[in-house]
């Protein structure tokens, strides 16, 4: 297995569920409400498995190959976009199902995702295979696997700060590494 390709996977499933959205009957507000939830749940979940377990571990890739600057403003650039996510898909329950609002507001969840998605594929996963070997992304799949399947009932959604979110893992990296290796420091924020 491979990290990146379990990311991908998951942006492919949340593509087909946004496209499935599209084909439904707008009087079938049942249907509708039933697959929204099923793919905001799963957005959500997504987010947070990126945030424990990926982003961390692309962190210390590129500090360890002392490309520090690189992957703070790719995770920067992630953890704002999730939040953005998170809050789109807030703004989607304010409305009643399959109103011309709730569509809209749809559509915008849509929007915010698929920008994060292509950004995320191009820079971050991009770079991760460049950064780390087979084995190390196996180790990571599994990882992944494993907390989509603990929280596969939801996860609760909390906005995070970009910049204490990269301090804190940049911390715990310190701590791992005993202050042995030099750690990013975030400077440039
Ligand atoms: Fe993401
Ligand atoms: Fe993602």
């Amino acid at each position: 297995m491979d990290i990146t390709e379990l990311i991908l996977d998951d942006h492919h499933e949340q593509r087909r569920l946004f496209a499935i959205l599209e084909q439904i009957d707008r009087a079938e507000t049942g249907v509708l409400s039933a697959i929204w939830d099923r793919l905001a749940a799963f957005l959500e979940l997504h987010a947070q498995a990126e945030e424990e377990i990926f982003y961390p571990a692309l962190l210390q890739a590129g500090i360890a190959a002392r490309r520090a600057a690189g992957v703070e403003d790719e995770t920067l650039d992630a953890i704002h976009d999730h939040n953005e996510i998170r809050d789109a898909i807030a703004e989607v329950a304010r409305h009643q199902v399959g109103t011309d609002d709730w569509y809209a507001a749809v559509a915008a969840a849509n929007l915010a995702n698929s920008d994060h998605m292509a950004e995320e594929e191009r820079e971050g996963l991009t770079d991760f295979r460049r950064l780390t070997g087979l084995p190390r992304r196996h180790q990571l799949a599994v990882a992944f696997a494993a907390y989509e399947a603990r929280n596969y009932a939801g996860v609760q959604p909390v906005d995070k700060d970009p910049v204490g979110y990269v301090r804190a893992e940049e911390k715990k990296l310190r701590t791992a590494a005993s202050g042995s290796l030099s750690v990013g420091t975030l400077k440039r924020h």
